[in-house]
């Protein structure tokens, strides 16, 4: 199936978005097809904010207008949106705030610990009280994490993992205190240190304090679980709670590497909007190593199976397969945003080899969408804080499977 035509593209997308109003519209040949890329400020303009619920930090997590600018134009109420690259979630708890059925995949387990308990969310006096019944011990843990909290701050932490059970209320508790573990300011269990989607480790963490000349301070875990609780909570009321709450009880989680999802039925889904991992950027198991220990995960299992690619060609196989399998489960007449970065200072457009993968796959490319951005005010839309990296433009290719 060959790309649109720049008329029918034109067409395509401007019955979403309007395209005459600013947008720039240039023509990309990639071997003897052209494709079209529109360029504009789509979705972050004008937008309403994104709900509350949203603010937790994952590595290079994009922000929530933007999935919900493809769900809201492509997918009615009951529709199901799927992200085989979830992370913390953003795609699929928009898709939820939205009355979508979901679908999650991340090969992180990390990442079903983030997004479930935001489906099925206690109140805070029930926070509270759980937190009170958690009995601190004097517990010193198994590795030595004095560089990042103070001991009676670990004792807490401590304390924490050990008793936390897999109810609902504990499920919400483990998601905020892994998510308070470490970060540079007053509202973080440790330190002063790295931003907290990126927990530096243990040796260049003794480097920052003895640099700052600092040692840990006492945090008070149960207060910090708490305010961030409400502030998680400050834009929901009950009703948006038992939406999500009936979203997450017929949601499908997996933590499968996105090329073998079996479990996910042909034809199942009507719009998946996602970021891949871009080639070896960023490391989302070291990035996270503290987290996985917090949550028993073994971080070395989970760097075998994220896929760092080295190159675009390594990183071009993979998503050959990602393609085959999204094609197999979207429903004739649905949708793909798949958001891609530049990589090496813009150097490698990513969107340049997406644009065949997809069509080898079967689906149409309706085109790219660039969201169009000056640097700074990218790095906040965004929430993406690799920029130095090399990843500045996001942009996003736009696929249909026929009908
Ligand atoms: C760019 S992040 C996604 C961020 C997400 N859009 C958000 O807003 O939080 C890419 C994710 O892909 C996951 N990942 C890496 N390799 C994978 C694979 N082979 N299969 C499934 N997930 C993978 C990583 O664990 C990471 O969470």
């Amino acid at each position: 199936m060959p790309a649109v035509s720049i008329e029918k593209a034109k067409a395509v997308i401007s019955d979403f978005v309007l395209v005459d109003q600013g947008t720039s519209i240039d023509e990309l040949t990639l071997g003897s097809e052209k494709y079209v890329k529109f360029v504009n400020e789509f979705w972050t303009a004008k937008q309403r904010q994104a709900n509350s619920i949203h603010e937790i930090s994952y590595r290079a997590c994009y922000k929530p207008q933007l999935p919900r600018f493809f769900i809201d134009i492509f997918t009615k109420e009951g529709d199901v949106v799927y992200d085989p690259f979830a992370g913390r979630g953003t795609t699929l708890i928009e898709a939820a705030l939205l009355h979508r059925n979901i679908v999650s995949n991340d090969v992180n387990p990390l990442s079903r610990l983030l997004v479930e308990p935001r489906l099925n969310i206690p109140t805070i006096d029930e926070i509270e009280r759980r937190l009170d019944s958690i009995n601190i011990g004097q517990s010193k843990t198994d590795i030595d994490l004095s560089m990042f909290f103070h001991k009676d701050t670990e004792a807490e932490i401590v304390s924490l993992k050990g008793q936390l059970t897999d109810s609902f209320i504990d499920n919400w508790i483990r998601m905020v205190a892994t998510n308070r573990l470490t970060g540079h300011s007053a509202g973080f269990f440790s330190g002063y240190t790295l931003p907290p989607n990126q927990a530096a480790s243990q040796k260049s963490q003794k480097v920052i304090n003895e640099r700052l000349g600092i040692v840990p301070p006492y945090k008070n875990t149960k207060e910090i679980i708490l305010k961030k609780s409400k502030s998680l909570q400050r834009n929901l009321n009950s009703k948006i709670m038992e939406q999500l709450e009936a979203i997450g009880q017929n949601a499908i989680f997996s933590d499968k590497d996105s090329r073998d999802t079996d479990h996910i039925q042909d034809s199942s889904i009507n719009l998946t909007v996602t970021s891949p991992p871009f080639l070896n950027i960023v490391r989302y198991a070291d990035d996270n190593w503290l987290r996985c220990w917090f949550n028993d995960i073994e971080v070395s299992e989970v760097e075998k199976k994220i896929s760092l690619c080295r190159n675009v060609a390594t990183w071009s196989d993979m998503m050959e397969s990602v393609f085959d399998e999204l094609h197999r489960v979207t429903v004739p007449g649905g949708w793909v945003a798949f958001e891609v970065g530049e990589v090496n200072n813009g150097k490698v457009k990513l969107d340049e080899y997406v644009v065949p993968l997809g069509i080898e796959s079967g689906f149409t490319c309706a085109g790219v969408m660039v969201n169009s951005q000056d640097f700074t005010k990218t790095s906040n839309i965004w929430g993406v804080d690799n920029m130095k990296t090399g990843t500045n433009t996001n942009r996003i290719v736009l696929f249909n499977k026929s009908k």
